[in-house]
């Protein structure tokens, strides 16, 4: 889709600023070098990829014709998020796939063997896999064609009216499947390469904190009116954070994020790190590291009685960062009654990770995180969220994933107490995005109906558009 606007950016020559710092809020880095464990090879390393901003067309977020060329060019022909192997935990359970109007369904179909297919009925079409489908076969619900597991044909009800039909020849349609840490992936595409491919650096980055060795313990799953690039997009930078969390200033940086790029040509990965426990430097001049802090350690904290509470704080006093990473390794400790060794930074920092199209895994011990946004039906202004916690496995044995519970558009996460605080961080996060997409409607008569993007703080949206251009338009 060719652009109709006229844009003034400028050439840029001058060297990239990564992030400003403060005396009392450091950048990532700084703070990194100051960590009292050693670093991860992941927190080590450095993307290898700096997009320059371009304009963002906002027809894209809103033209069926754009969403088509999506379907057509993105979502049949990439590796994509699905689900958890502990999301499909028998022989027979199924996971259902809906992503804008394609639909596809995972079934385990031995103990250690999972297959996925196309979810319609080879004889007229009709959906095969719902929400909690399961079973020993896989039977239409409108004539009863049925299917085994490894997606060969059992029964073909009246098969003496097909006389022109080699069961043989009616399998299941397969998808392609691949799995890496607990996370199930599938693409469409029959001649697309090795999942290995597509994940570039996450298995090495990921390696040391064993996501296979967790489960999803909450999983929520809300319905947005808007574009699912405008959901994604809402969590890929911190700019938005002093305007739109105000709370959150005095205890998590924002402008002190560092954002990474991995692209080699098959592998789309983004990253941030985002430091807690010191002052933004969007933050008013009063507010200190040491108070920053006390702030995040009072969130740690709060299920304690208010003498614990008062020890543990107490205890922190004068020991910055360092003392609230050996608080959270402490907890956790005792908690699962095994070591965490984790560097502070994975400790108490935010870490995100995203694998275009859908995946976006968070690694560490402060917020294990899964985001997946997929589009929703054929309607290009609505959006599925998915957000997953993913818990560590308890020394007794892994407990059952949770079940998702859905969130209207109108309904906010905070009224789920189970998200506690950050549910009211994704609430601020989601009341703007309807306002985002009537924006982008309202601006599309004028010959400026574009995004403008920051260079640093929003290059991960510079590179998600650079990566839908590269699959669209070659
Ligand atoms: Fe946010």
């Amino acid at each position: 889709m060719s652009a109709q606007f006229k844009t003034n950016f400028k050439k840029v020559t001058s060297p990239l600023i990564e992030g400003v710092g403060t005396q009392e809020g450091p950048v990532a880095r700084e703070l990194m070098a100051k960590d009292s464990l050693p670093l991860s090879e992941a927190m080590k390393s450095k993307g290898n990829y700096m997009p320059d901003p371009k304009p963002i067309a906002f027809s894209r977020y809103i033209s069926r014709e754009f969403a088509a060329l999506e379907r057509e060019k993105v979502w049949d022909k990439s590796w994509q998020f699905v689900c958890r192997e502990e999301e499909v935990p028998k022989v027979g359970d199924r996971y259902t796939y809906d992503v804008g109007t394609a639909s596809y369904f995972v079934v385990r179909s031995a103990t250690n063997e999972f297959k996925a297919f196309f979810n319609f009925c080879r004889h007229r079409g009709n959906r095969l896999s719902y929400e909690n489908s399961r079973g020993s076969s896989i039977r239409c619900r409108f004539h009863g064609w049925e299917w085994n597991l490894d997606g060969s044909i059992k029964h073909l009800p009246h098969d003496w009216d097909f006389p022109h039909v080699d069961k043989k020849d009616y399998g299941l349609v397969e998808c392609k499947i691949g799995t890496w840490g607990g996370f199930i992936f599938i693409n469409p595409d029959p001649e697309a390469g090795p999942l290995e491919k597509a994940l570039g650096v996450l298995p090495q980055h990921f390696a040391h904190w064993q996501p296979e060795q967790r489960f999803v313990a909450l999983h929520a799953r809300k319905l947005v009116h808007a574009n699912w690039k405008l959901v994604a997009e809402a969590f890929f930078e911190s700019y938005h954070a002093p305007i739109a969390h105000p709370q959150s200033s005095p205890f998590a940086a924002d402008c002190q994020v560092q954002y990474d790029i991995w692209d080699d040509g098959d592998s789309h990965i983004s990253r941030l790190i985002g430091p807690t426990a010191i002052p933004s430097g969007t933050a008013p001049a009063s507010a200190t590291a040491e108070e920053a802090v006390m702030m995040v350690a009072g969130f740690l904290v709060g299920n304690q009685s208010e003498a614990e509470r008062k020890a543990s704080l107490e205890q922190l006093k004068g020991k910055g960062r360092v003392g609230l990473a050996a608080l959270r390794r402490e907890q956790l400790q005792q908690q699962y009654g095994r070591e965490f060794n984790l560097s502070d930074v994975e400790m108490i920092d935010s870490i995100q990770y995203f694998m275009f199209p859908n995946f976006f895994p968070w690694m560490g011990e402060f917020l294990p995180l899964v985001y997946q946004f997929l589009p929703y039906g054929d309607d290009p202004e609505m959006c599925m969220a998915h957000t997953r916690l993913l818990l560590p496995l308890p020394a007794a044995g892994r407990p059952p994933a949770a079940k998702p519970q859905d969130i209207g558009p109108d309904e906010t996460f905070e009224a789920i107490k189970v998200w506690a605080d950050i549910g009211i961080v994704f609430d601020q996060d989601y009341i703007n995005l309807p306002d985002i997409q009537k924006g982008l409607r309202a601006a599309a008569g004028s010959d400026q109906a574009y995004a403008t993007l920051a260079r640093y703080q929003e290059s991960r949206i510079s590179h998600f558009h650079e990566t839908l251009d590269k699959k669209i338009y070659g």
